[in-house]
């Protein structure tokens, strides 16, 4: 029997990921064979560990933190979503070169859409970061035609940037935090580092419109209290779970042609707890 092609995801940490038994479910759901691992890259040898995978014919990784912007450069070509994000989570081998991508967005359009119901065309948006995680969804969000997407930041300067540099895809604003008070947003998508500092993010007073979701792209305990502080003011809430699957769905699809359904994968990594 030939072996299965392989796949990791690549981290450091990554011990704690998801993604090995996501895609081992997505794997037999449409019945194609694979092997999917975790691959735990030195923090100063992120390329050394990728050339080594991919060398040995490791057929397509998924990148996380800290390495998304640096496996963007180690590859020798990217698709138009992955420049845009300036950073890549997944990088592909094809027969010439290993080719760079960017599911997050994808990952986040689908979970708020099909998931979680929201309409995006014609919403009011307040995205709130201006790292790595807020650049790679603001092109995909402005795709979904919003009314308005503020970019909001602790620091001021970092969301003007981003702004000016979105502002031809699309109606986007930079804002300070305190700038979002009175916003009446209809989604409001805390891309910043908090939750994962252990530092919720606070919601500005008038900051969320009737019916508002509050979504944090972390997840499990990290995300709670930003989560509940949300419900609390009246407004549904998520955490970014659904991300999470749907980026992989996504990369499935990039790597295996074919599409998952992501219903049953979500219900299980959600009793994971
Ligand atoms: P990532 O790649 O995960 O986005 P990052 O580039 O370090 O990580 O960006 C972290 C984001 O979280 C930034 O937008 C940061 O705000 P600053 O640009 O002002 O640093 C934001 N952030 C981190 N801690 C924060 C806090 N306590 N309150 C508000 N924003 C915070």
């Amino acid at each position: 029997m030939p072996t299965p092609p392989r796949f990791v995801v690549i981290g450091n940490p990554v011990g704690h990921s998801l993604s090995p038994a996501i895609h081992a479910q997505f794997a037999q759901e449409t019945g194609i064979a694979l092997e999917y691992a975790t691959l735990l890259a030195p923090l100063d040898d992120f390329a050394g560990a990728a050339h080594a995978f991919f060398g040995n014919g490791g057929r397509g990784a998924n990148v996380t933190l800290p390495f998304k912007i640096e496996a963007l450069r180690f590859a020798s070509s990217a698709t138009e979503r992955a420049r845009r994000a300036g950073a890549a989570n997944v990088l592909t081998a094809l027969p010439d070169r290993i080719e760079a991508d960017n599911t997050d967005g994808a990952g986040l359009i689908a979970d708020l859409a099909s998931n979680l119901g929201v309409s995006l065309a014609g919403a009011r948006i307040a995205l709130v970061g201006a790292g790595g995680a807020a650049r790679g969804v603001i092109a995909p969000l402005l795709a979904a035609a919003p009314a308005l997407l503020v970019v909001a930041n602790r620091t001021l300067d970092r969301a003007t940037a981003l702004a000016k540099e979105f502002a031809p895809l699309g109606p986007v604003e930079p804002r300070s935090l305190a700038g979002l008070a009175g916003g009446a947003f209809d989604v409001f998508i805390n891309a910043t580092s908090t939750s994962t500092h252990g530092t919720p993010l606070e919601l500005p007073a008038g900051s969320l419109a009737r019916g508002a979701l509050a979504y944090d792209m972390a997840y499990g305990p990290a995300a709670r209290p930003f989560v509940e502080n949300a419900r609390a003011l009246g407004a549904r809430a998520s955490d970014g779970l659904g991300m999470l699957v749907e980026q992989a769905a996504e990369a499935f699809c990039v790597w295996h042609g074919a599409r998952p359904s992501t219903a049953a994968v979500l219900a299980a990594m959600r009793a994971r707890g």
